[in-house]
C-alpha cells in the first residue's frame, strides 16, 4: 500500500496536462486500476484483516481522489491563464480610420437656400413624394386634358396616384390646412421620366408661397431679388421675364446675370449673358378657389426652383448625373 501511494504521488507530480491527469486517474482508480484491483483482492482475506485493510485502502482512495481534484484545478487555472495571455488584445493600438464623410453638394446648397428663407420669416413645410393627381395637377389648375401636362413626363403609380413632378402640390396641401396669412417654403424630391446631362429622374426643388391681403408683384420681386443676392452675391443682376404657368397669373421666369462670363456671353449661358434660375408668379385666382380662399380678399406669390441646377452653377458642375453616382472622388472635392 505504501509503495502504491508513493508511486501515485511521484507520477502525479510529473503530470503536465489534463489529459495526462485522466490517464493517471484511470491507472489507479479506473475499472482495472491498481487501487480498484487491490480493493477486489480484499475478498481473499480473513474477515478481521479484510476490515482493517479495507479501511486503509478506502482512506488511500479518498486521498488519491482529493489529490487528483486539486491537481486538476491547478492545471485548469494554468491553462486559462496561458490562454488569456496568448489571446490578449492590445487595446492601446491605434484603430483604422476611414476617410471622413462630407456633406453632399446638393445638401449644402439646399441648406443654404432654407437658411436664407428662414431668415426672411418663412417656415418650412413638407408633402408626400407619392402624390395624388389631384394635388399635383388638378388643384393647380392643370386639368386632365391640359397641354401643360405634356411639359412634364410623369411617373404614374395608377390613374390617380403618381410621383410628384414638382413641389407645387405642397402649396395646395398647406392652404387646405391653414388660413392666410402664410409664408413658407417646401423643399423636397421630385420625379420626372427624363435623363441626360441636365436631367435625372429624381431631383430636388424648393417651392415657395406667400399669401395675405395686398400681396403684390413688388413683394415677389423684392423677396426673390433679396434671396438671389444672398445666394449669388449682392451685385449679381436679376431680371424677370414674362412666362406661363397654369397656377400663376401673371407668371415669370427669373434669370441672373451669367456668373461665369459676367454677362458677355459664354457656353453655359449659351451666349445670352443670362441664366434662368426660378419660375414664379402671382397665385392664380382659380387655385385660391380650389382651396377655399376668397380670391377677392387674398393675393399671393409663388415660386419654384431646382436645387441641382443651382448647385451645378455654384460648383461649376457640367453633368447633373455626377451628383447621384456617389463616386467618392467626385464628392470629396466639396
Ligand atoms: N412647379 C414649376 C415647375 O416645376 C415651378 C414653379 C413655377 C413653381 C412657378 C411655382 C411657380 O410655384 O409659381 O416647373
Amino acid at each position: 500500500m505504501q509503495a502504491l501511494r508513493e508511486r501515485f504521488q511521484k507520477e502525479l507530480s510529473q503530470v503536465r496536462s489534463l489529459r495526462e491527469l485522466q490517464e493517471i486517474r484511470a491507472r489507479y482508480l479506473g475499472r482495472k486500476g491498481a487501487l480498484t484491483e487491490a480493493l477486489k483482492g480484499l475478498k481473499a482475506l480473513p474477515p478481521e484483516e479484510r476490515r482493517q485493510q479495507g479501511r486503509l485502502l478506502n482512506e488511500l482512495k479518498a486521498s488519491m481522489e482529493e489529490a487528483l481534484r486539486q491537481r486538476q484545478q491547478a492545471l485548469k487555472e494554468a491553462e486559462l491563464k496561458e490562454a488569456l495571455t496568448r489571446e490578449a488584445l492590445d487595446i492601446t493600438l491605434p484603430g483604422h480610420y476611414g476617410p471622413p464623410g462630407r456633406p453632399h453638394p446638393v445638401s449644402t446648397v439646399l441648406e443654404e437656400i432654407v437658411e436664407v428663407f428662414l431668415s426672411m420669416g418663412f417656415s418650412v413645410e413638407e408633402g408626400p413624394e407619392v402624390e395624388l393627381d389631384y394635388y399635383n395637377f388638378e388643384a393647380l389648375n392643370i386639368p386632365r386634358d391640359h397641354p401643360a401636362r405634356d411639359m412634364q413626363d410623369t411617373f404614374y403609380v395608377s390613374d390617380d396616384v403618381l410621383l410628384r413632378t414638382h413641389t407645387s402640390p405642397v402649396q395646395i396641401r398647406v392652404m387646405k390646412q391653414q388660413r392666410p396669412p402664410l409664408r413658407f417654403i417646401a423643399p423636397g424630391k421630385v420625379y420626372r421620366c427624363d435623363a441626360d446631362v441636365s436631367h435625372t429622374p429624381m431631383f430636388h426643388q424648393v417651392e415657395g408661397l406667400m399669401v395675405a391681403e395686398d400681396i403684390s408683384f413688388a413683394h415677389l420681386k423684392g423677396t426673390l431679388e433679396a434671396f438671389l443676392h444672398r445666394l449669388f452675391g449682392q451685385d449679381v443682376p436679376v431680371r424677370f421675364r414674362p412666362s406661363y404657368f397654369p397656377f400663376t397669373e401673371p407668371s415669370a421666369e427669373v434669370d441672373i446675370g451669367c456668373i461665369f462670363c459676367r454677362g458677355s456671353g459664354c457656353r453655359v449661358c449659351q451666349g445670352s449673358g443670362w441664366i434662368e434660375i426660378l419660375g414664379a408668379g402671382m397665385v392664380h385666382p382659380r387655385v385660391f378657389e380650389m382651396v377655399g380662399y376668397e380670391p377677392e380678399r387674398y393675393s399671393g406669390f409663388a415660386f419654384g426652383m431646382g436645387v441641382e441646377r443651382i448647385a451645378m452653377l455654384r460648383y461649376q458642375i457640367e453633368d447633373i448625373r455626377l451628383f447621384f453616382v456617389n463616386d467618392a472622388r467626385f464628392l470629396a472635392q466639396f
